[in-house]
């Protein structure tokens, strides 16, 4: 079990590592890809504290993608568990964000600093909420970085869209509606805003291939500090 764990642990940090995504339509890979796209729609709505550049919208995305991987250590039985949770199974499923940042933090080959600093916030605390009704650490406010609520707010409604073995999936626009009324816990109200006012970072064309390619990087890498502070329409800024 140990050795299958940490084989999947290394297949999931080489590929956030070396950027190798490939198209799936699994969890992890969803959202990534909303994660991707709502850096890209807040930093084009200009919110103060949510602007991102093109290699760390792809860096913090990469490492989204690893936000669950404390759950290779939770129970089978209990990720398959038909019905709700008793209070002791939810505190061990609560578990897997400490356990993920356990297995970033000691994972041997994860030497980039940033993706892994990125990679553990994101593992620890992506189940947080702004009103401290969250998990592990029950942060509040300003003590949640912008890109760890995108990452939460990615990972909530690619969630309510998969079938769990206790509830069917959600359609869309019950998914994003039930994000605004806070029935997931409360998020900045700015964000929501300008997602909600920009919904193309839905199907926006956030491809893997748009978040792989670095053309995007060096395009934006090439502009003058000017330019890249400079409102514009489009991707890269
Ligand atoms: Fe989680």
């Amino acid at each position: 079990m140990l050795q299958e764990v940490i084989s999947q642990v290394n297949a999931m940090v080489d590929t956030a590592r070396n950027n190798t995504f490939r198209y799936s339509s699994k969890h992890p890979y969803c959202v990534r890809r909303y994660t991707f796209g709502m850096l890209k729609t807040t930093t084009m709505c200009h919110i103060p504290d949510f602007i991102f550049d093109p290699r760390e919208a792809r860096m913090i995305s990469n490492a989204a993608y690893l936000h669950d991987v404390g759950k290779l250590l939770t129970p089978k039985s209990l990720l398959n568990k038909r019905g709700h949770l008793t209070p002791e199974e939810r505190e061990k499923m609560q578990l897997h964000t400490m356990d993920g940042a356990m297995l970033i933090y000691f994972h041997p080959a994860y030497e980039e600093p940033l993706l892994r600093k990125y990679a553990f916030e994101i593992a620890l605390h992506h189940h947080e909420r702004i009103d401290g009704k969250g998990y592990p650490d029950g942060l509040q406010g300003s003590e949640l970085t912008p890109w760890l609520q995108i990452v939460s707010i990615a990972d909530t409604f690619s969630a309510l869209m998969e079938k769990r073995p206790y509830r069917p999936a959600v359609y869309i626009d019950r998914a994003w509606e039930m994000i605004l009324n806070g029935d997931c816990g409360q998020f900045d109200e700015r964000l929501l805003r300008c997602l909600d006012d920009d919904r193309r970072w839905v199907f926006g064309g956030v491809s893997d291939e748009i978040i792989n390619a670095d053309e995007l990087i060096w395009a934006y890498e090439n502009k003058t500090e000017a330019e890249k502070r400079a409102p514009t329409d489009d991707w890269p800024l």
